[in-house]
């Protein structure tokens, strides 16, 4: 029995309720061994919805006590972070190492001068995948040098792929929804300059009737073709008009040395800071998400609140890394088992147990005073309401 087999046969008994809740996807060639992921609009629905069914497996698999720590065995990742990284490169290191691989880091500050693409093609030859964060490097142009897959692991000039398929994974997960289908994303934060807020629109473009909110001041509002991208959507300059009406917030950060002085960057804080007098009106059924790391956009005192997943995100930041790494990394051999195991597994393993998600509190009234909401209605008029569907935790699915 290989490893992948025996993994899989460890998991725990199928339930037939779940076994409708997750459509079979057909693999697609764009996973074959050997890509790189480059960019947020490489993938198409069918491709996004592989690499969740293989996050899937390795969640599961991870809190089931499963050892995964075979998979990868022999296999070696290159790290080449040239830019400050508080959790991108932990996360992809963590899972190497929990799929039985190394790392071989590279040391930029002693590269003597060698370009990024010297250094990549230098690399490649000595591992078996890369990941890559540079901020100025054309990631297409480093992934065809390289002789081994390379995962664009965020520059300024492209994006954050890798953050939006775990962004996406955690709301399916989160909110026990096979997709973000139809839902009504508020964004906040600094959304003209954060590349994860970019990748996280364009991914979710795959998907139908997801409708955005994008708060933020003029300075920091959305870039025009990354709007274009989005079906549906409306910009805002607060969130208090669809807090009751918003499945996911997502903040992401703001840096204070964006701002000329500091009284100008506490007057963002008290306008788009949330705050736990925020949750008490906001949609019961609604996650707030955060890429991490945060600086202030989110009080600590909304951290107990069980809406607040952006710590767990971090942990579903991990499975999506894993299948990402297998996937890039893995033999030939590894890659068309673990896609054979992970159909199988989305056909037998229920998220929801996994969940231990308390019950929303109860639905408040805002202080209107300080928490004074803006007007703002969708192009159409009209929002759903999802605040009925029942959190993670409260779902009748069972093993
Ligand atoms: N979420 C994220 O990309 O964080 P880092 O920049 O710290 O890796």
């Amino acid at each position: 029995m290989s490893l992948f087999s025996r993994s899989l046969a460890s998991l725990k008994a199928p339930a037939l309720a779940a076994a409708a809740r997750r459509p079979l996807v057909t693999m697609s060639p764009a996973l074959q061994s050997g890509d790189s992921i480059v960019s947020s609009s490489q993938y198409d629905r069918g491709q996004i919805e592989q690499i969740l069914q293989m996050s899937d497996y390795m969640h599961s698999a991870r809190h089931s006590g499963n050892k995964l720590d075979k998979f990868l065995t022999g296999r070696v990742l290159g790290s080449m972070f040239f830019d400050d990284s508080a959790v991108t490169l932990a996360s992809f290191h963590s899972a190497m190492q929990r799929l039985g691989g190394t790392v071989l880091e590279f040391d930029h500050a002693s590269a003597k001068g060698q370009t990024v693409n010297d250094s990549v093609q230098t690399m490649s030859q000595l591992v078996d995948c890369i990941i890559l964060r540079h901020s100025e490097a054309d990631m297409a142009k480093a992934a065809e040098l390289s002789s081994v897959p390379l995962i664009n692991s965020s520059s300024l000039r492209d994006d954050h792929p890798t953050q939006a398929l775990l962004d996406l994974f955690t709301i399916t997960n989160e909110l026990g929804v096979d997709s973000p289908d139809g839902l009504n994303i508020t964004m906040v934060g600094d959304l003209a300059g954060e590349r994860a807020a970019h990748s996280f629109v364009t991914m979710l473009s795959q998907f139908s009737g997801v409708t955005f909110n994008f708060v933020a001041p003029e300075a920091f509002q959305i870039p025009a073709e990354v709007a274009a991208v989005a079906s549906e959507h409306q910009k805002l300059d607060h969130f208090n008009s669809v807090l009751a009406t918003t499945d996911v917030m997502y903040f992401t950060q703001v840096a204070p040395d964006k701002f000329g002085s500091a009284a100008a960057y506490g007057e963002y804080q008290e306008r788009y800071r949330l705050e736990s007098g925020h949750m008490a009106g906001a949609n019961p059924g609604m996650i707030v998400m955060h890429p991490l790391p945060r600086i202030d956009e989110i009080s600590p005192d909304v951290d107990a609140d069980p809406r607040a997943v952006y710590f767990r995100q971090a942990g579903y930041g991990l499975s999506t890394r894993m299948a990402l790494l297998t996937l890039s990394c893995g033999s030939d051999s590894q890659i068309q088992e673990a896609k054979g195991l992970s159909a199988d597994a989305a056909r037998v393993i229920d998220r929801q147990p996994m969940r231990k998600r308390r019950a929303a509190p109860p639905m408040e009234v805002p202080n209107t005073e300080k928490y004074s909401g803006v007007d703002g209605t969708s192009k159409s008029g009209s929002r759903k309401n999802l605040s009925s569907r029942p959190m993670q935790g409260q779902s009748t699915h069972t093993l």
